[in-house]
């Protein structure tokens, strides 16, 4: 057995400051609400009903991961945040329309009570979309001291032990890593000399790890993936993890693909198109925002297959994704593929898949999770890059000299494997050969 890490306790309270407080964030919050009440179970949660196995087959230890790891209780978070409209969680639930009425109005008096704070927003990264709860500054750097303001106003306001900050707005536009991204230094001054190439979503990751709180990205926007903010998080000591929630089709599709590949069935083509009406949609109906989703579901199959290993199965794969706005369907999005694959001798075949799934119900557990196993990760000292959490993420953030892991279940034994680390247990193989020796 290897050391445990020092891992400081949960005790005490956890904010989870969200930004943006539109469907997937009321989804997490009503959530998290409805569940400590005893309303509805937290389904789709590893840190609420996973469990995790340790040692030997034989040795029949499998504890919930709650228990084997010290994770803030839902009891003790506290939720909070910042949107463009003025809405509060309640209202904004309903608009979102993804839990019903009934439910929501069980919990009204405390979701209610979550209202957002005025916001970082500039239409230049986000055009579909305009709202009046939003903040004035002399420049990026008055607006990022603005947010670590608020940042320390709640954690008095609440009483708080600790905090976590999500990303949870709206999809900005495409953007590639700039000169002012590469260092801490060219942040800073590009900051002040308010650099196009600084997004909303950047300044808010600049004030989260400036104040040393971990900080996730649930969108494909760039926000803490470039060398600046790595470098400040490894000052500040702060965990951080994305890019974009893996749910819906690209979680279906990182599911299959890795199957076919384990049985070495060869890939030509694999379409995907999507319909959804909800105010992500809605955004993604901009072809610039729509590119960064777009760049960001297409990865995970040149990852997955490996053409370069396996030339003769994939090196002529035609990958398309789409995504259509379609108001009726609100967050109930359907998605479609159709994978051509061959086989033995080339013979081809086809597979079809049609998953009506609920946008915000994946997303919301995927929340829960990253902002406890941010808060952990926090406690046991461990800062930066957390690759392990790649599980929850469709472009996860890794090393540069890396390249990225999108197999969901080489992500999910790497995630295990990290709690095993943390607490000095064995971590698993697999190998198996002392039962036979
Ligand atoms: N399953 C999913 O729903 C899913 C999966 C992966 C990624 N995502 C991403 O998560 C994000 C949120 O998705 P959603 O369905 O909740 O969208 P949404 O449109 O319902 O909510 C986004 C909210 O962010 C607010 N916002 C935008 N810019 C802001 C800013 N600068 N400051 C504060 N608030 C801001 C908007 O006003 C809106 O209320 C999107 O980027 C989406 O692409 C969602």
């Amino acid at each position: 057995m290897t050391k445990a890490l020092n891992i400081a306790p949960a005790g005490g309270k956890l904010g989870v400051l969200l930004v943006g407080l539109g469907a997937v964030s009321t989804t997490t919050v009503a959530g998290v609400m409805a569940v400590r009440r005893g309303l509805a179970k937290p389904i789709g949660a590893l840190t609420q009903m996973g469990t995790i196995r340790l040692g030997k087959r034989t040795e029949g230890r499998t504890p919930a991961i709650k228990d084997f790891v010290p994770l803030a209780s839902l009891d003790d978070l506290v939720f909070g945040g910042w949107d463009i409209f003025e809405d509060d969680c309640y209202e904004a639930a309903k608009t979102a329309g993804v839990i019903e009425t009934p439910l929501l109005d069980e919990i009204k008096d405390e979701l209610s009570a979550v209202k957002p704070m005025p916001a970082v927003f500039d239409r230049q990264y986000v055009k579909r979309l305009d709202g009046p709860n939003v903040k004035k500054g002399r420049n990026k750097k008055d607006l990022a001291e603005q947010l670590i303001a608020d940042i320390r106003k709640f954690k008095a306001d609440n009483q708080l032990d600790r905090m976590v900050l999500i990303w949870c707005g709206s999809t900005e536009v495409f953007m590639k890593e700039a000169p002012v991204h590469q260092s801490l230094a060219a942040f800073e001054k590009g900051l002040e000399e308010n650099d196009p190439s600084i997004p909303s979503s950047m300044i808010y990751a600049y004030a989260a790890i400036h104040e040393g709180l971990p900080y996730a990205n649930a969108a494909p926007n760039l926000s803490a993936d470039v060398p600046a903010l790595v470098e400040l998080a490894q000052k500040t000591g702060a965990p951080i993890a994305g890019k974009d929630l893996k749910t819906g089709q690209t979680l279906v599709k990182t599911i299959i693909a890795p199957g076919l590949k384990a049985r070495l069935l060869g890939v030509e083509g694999w379409y995907s198109t999507n319909i959804l009406g909800n105010r992500d949609g809605e955004v993604l109906d901009d072809p610039d925002s729509f590119r960064t989703k777009e760049e960001s579901k297409k990865s995970v199959l040149d990852y997955i297959l490996q053409p370069n290993l396996y030339p003769d199965l994939y090196n002529e794969l035609h990958h398309v994704v789409r995504i259509n706005y379609y108001k009726p369907r609100g967050d109930a999005k359907e998605g479609w593929d159709n994978i051509d694959l061959f086989g033995w001798l080339g013979y081809k075949m086809q597979l079809k898949v049609n998953f009506l799934c609920r946008d915000s119900i994946l997303a919301a557990p995927i929340v829960l999770d990253v902002a406890l196993f941010l808060d952990l990760a926090k406690r046991a000292g461990m800062s930066g890059i957390q690759e392990w959490l790649s599980f929850y993420f469709k472009s996860p953030q890794h090393a540069p000299e890396l390249y990225p892991e999108h197999d969901l279940f080489i992500q999910l034994m790497k995630l295990k494997n990290t709690l095993r680390y943390m607490q000095g247990e064995e971590l698993i193989t697999h190998l198996g050969r002392e039962y036979y020796d």
